[in-house]
């Protein structure tokens, strides 16, 4: 019998910086719940990928000297890049999308000429307020005080000839779905939608721009380039083979379960795109989830603030799980959280540390202690473990429901429940004063067997929380294969009555919150200032620049010149370079003959006052002028700078 489907989604992500911890929240609360979907059987399709158009992209390109394509790559594919980053994370996505892949192009392309057949989409002259950063165009109704309603930003009058979507058109359709209770969640967005979008009158929206290029061409008008948000939207069927030949489990997949996605496009989610498949004809997704935002002292976190979270320092100091279990844990997913590093860390040392890894360790090392690693057959049951069986056995129920609503952060305190229960058992049933006398060693066989069941049940939930952990926890307590499954998660004895332990590493190390917080607090990046504006280069741009060290050989003031002073150097080649450096106000020639000074030296030629110069020396400079940098004498000339 064919398994049932589950199809998730994560928004595609903008390529235009690295991602930030609000973006891991979101692709760590998918991919959690895609885990939890596969654990229980299903055939789980896992999509996120990359949103790699717009004039945004543009623009950033351009001022770091690439193509779009090639400043994409680099923040995609590059190293310590978006696909890096997701698998430091342990992310299990099934497929991963960029919109600049073939496919989905002429996927893009037949969708828009689909909808203009249709008279769907129609040409005409757009003129309204549009936000750059934000890629929208606004009515005057829907602005925030004559700002830009998502950003904040001042938008512009702008006018361009633009194909649009009729929008009005699904108008009532897509109130009436809003409407229906189910398809978008928390409910709190329903009426936000609602009141702020469909109320006010839904208008046509402009779905082709002119005033850039780089975006899909509109294949007959290739002036025109679609829409940013209408090739980003579709990447969710083009990904399985919707209009292209790339993939063929449209059929399987299609319609998604359920589109996960941060509050601030809930509107395209919830409205645009019910319209476009409608429009399509093309059954709708089952679900619009719309989480919180990760909040940095209650705003939002940005560049600009200095405020941005790094999720690979985090990963790096705490672990990958550590961090991920905070995520799920911390805040309810429909809401906004407020993150902290002292939040953080104390998570980490109550739940992680001291309850979870302590249960685990104390209960090995009371197996190894006692008994050597191996429990024995006899067991005595006592009427004081029937509360830890009754609520270990029936935590999974409880955890199900949680799970399916996406309360990620009830179904863990749950556990974490059951986790604290263990930890008193321990305390209730005094292991150590059993283990004195060998007539209790049926019934110190008994308590080391309900809790090495508890942790079973407890960590066989955690999994798709906390993968990796997880695996170390089951070698640690001799569970196999079947130990792991959800079929066993509900049942309290399902371990081998004779299994063995294994002493393993610390799971969760205690972290010392003073210290971590000031070494946190050193690694934040200072705020951008006009100052320190500079937009950083890669290692390989850095690479490309040939700093070699020479040897004044000559040196002479440049005829009706007084700036310029004409350098001969040996620059360790065998041949003579001739440099023009601007520095005759500030050092006399014959004081720099014999020095060894550092050149640039793979600039192409030019001609200064009439003569080549083949490079530029280096120097620094301050309000008082210009400083060469002098070397040490013993530093050969030719000796490149790395
Ligand atoms: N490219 C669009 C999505 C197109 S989907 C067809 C986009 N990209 S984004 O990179 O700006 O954002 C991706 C997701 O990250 C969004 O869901 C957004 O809400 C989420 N987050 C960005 N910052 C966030 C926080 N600080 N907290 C939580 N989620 C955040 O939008």
């Amino acid at each position: 019998m064919s398994k049932d489907t589950f199809y998730i989604t994560t928004p595609i992500y903008y390529p235009s910086d690295k991602l930030h911890i609000g973006h891991a929240y979101c692709t760590v609360a998918t991919d959690t719940i895609a885990r939890y979907k596969r654990m229980r059987g299903y055939d789980v399709m896992y999509l996120t990928g990359t949103d790699e158009h717009g004039q945004k992209i543009e623009e950033k390109a351009k001022a770091k000297g690439l193509s779009p394509k090639e400043f994409v790559d680099e923040i995609v594919a590059g190293e310590g890049g978006i696909l890096d980053l997701w698998k430091l994370m342990n992310v299990s996505n099934d497929r991963f999308i960029r919109t600049t892949d073939d496919y989905h192009v002429a996927s893009i392309q037949k969708i828009f000429k689909k909808m203009y057949d249709k008279g769907d989409i129609y040409k005409s002259s757009y003129k309204g307020k549009y936000c750059t950063p934000c890629e929208s165009f606004w009515t005057d109704s829907q602005l925030d005080g004559g700002k830009c309603p998502d950003c904040g930003r001042q938008v512009h009058e702008a006018e361009e000839e633009a194909y649009f979507f009729r929008l009005s058109k699904y108008g009532e359709r897509v109130q009436a779905l809003l409407e229906s209770g189910t398809f978008l969640e928390p409910a709190s967005r329903v009426n936000e939608m609602i009141n702020n979008f469909i109320k006010p009158g839904l208008e046509d929206l402009c779905v082709s721009r002119t005033s850039f290029s780089w975006g899909i061409p509109v294949d007959f008008d290739p002036d025109h380039v679609v829409y940013v948000w209408v090739d980003a939207l579709s990447n969710y069927i083009t990904a399985l083979g919707y209009m292209n030949d790339e993939h063929d489990d449209f059929s399987k997949y299609w319609p998604c379960d359920v589109h996960f996605v941060g509050k601030e496009i809930v509107r395209f989610h919830s409205i645009i795109w019910p319209a476009m498949l409608m429009s399509l004809e093309l059954p709708l997704p089952k679900k619009v989830f719309g989480h919180g935002w990760l909040l940095i002292d209650g705003g939002k976190m940005s560049k600009s603030r200095g405020n941005v979270v790094d999720p690979v320092v985090l990963s790096q100091r705490y672990g990958v799980d550590s961090l991920r279990y905070f995520l799920m844990r911390e805040f309810p997913l429909g809401s906004d959280g407020n993150f902290t590093n002292e939040l953080l860390i104390n998570r980490i040392n109550s739940d992680l540390a001291n309850d979870l890894g302590n249960l685990v360790s104390r209960t090995v090392a009371m197996v190894i202690k006692y008994f050597g690693g191996t429990l024995p057959k006899e067991r005595r049951e006592e009427d004081i473990d029937r509360e830890l069986i009754e609520m270990a056995g029936s935590l999974r129920d409880i955890y199900e429901t949680n799970m399916e609503s996406f309360a990620t952060q009830n179904a863990m305190v749950e556990v974490f429940k059951v986790v604290s229960r263990a930890n008193k058992y321990i305390d209730e049933t005094m292991p150590w004063i059993l283990a004195k006398d060998e007539e209790n060693t049926p019934r110190l066989a008994s308590v080391m067997y309900n809790l090495l069941e508890t942790i079973r049940i407890c960590v066989s939930l955690l999994q798709p929380f906390m993968p990796e952990s997880c695996e170390k926890v089951f070698a640690q307590i001799g569970a196999d294969e079947k130990d792991r499954l959800w079929e066993n998660a509900g049942t309290f004895g399902v371990l081998n009555p004779e299994l063995t332990v294994q002493k393993g590493e610390t799971l969760f190390p205690r972290i010392d919150l003073s210290k971590e917080l000031e070494a946190l607090e050193n690694l934040n990046p200072a705020p951008e200032t006009e100052e320190n504006r500079a937009e950083p280069i890669t290692i390989d741009d850095f690479a490309k620049v040939e700093m070699t060290v020479c040897k004044v050989l000559e040196c002479e003031n440049v005829k009706k010149s007084d700036k310029l002073l004409k350098f001969q150097l040996d620059d360790g080649s065998g041949k003579t370079r001739q440099i023009l450096s601007g520095i005759a106000k500030f050092y006399k020639p014959e004081e720099l003959v014999g020095k060894t000074v550092v050149a640039c030296t793979n600039l192409p030629p030019r001609k200064m006052m009439g003569q080549e110069s083949c490079g530029m020396i280096i120097s620094a400079e301050k309000e008082d002028g210009l400083h060469l940098l002098i070397l040490d004498d013993s530093v050969p000339a030719g000796a490149k700078l790395c």
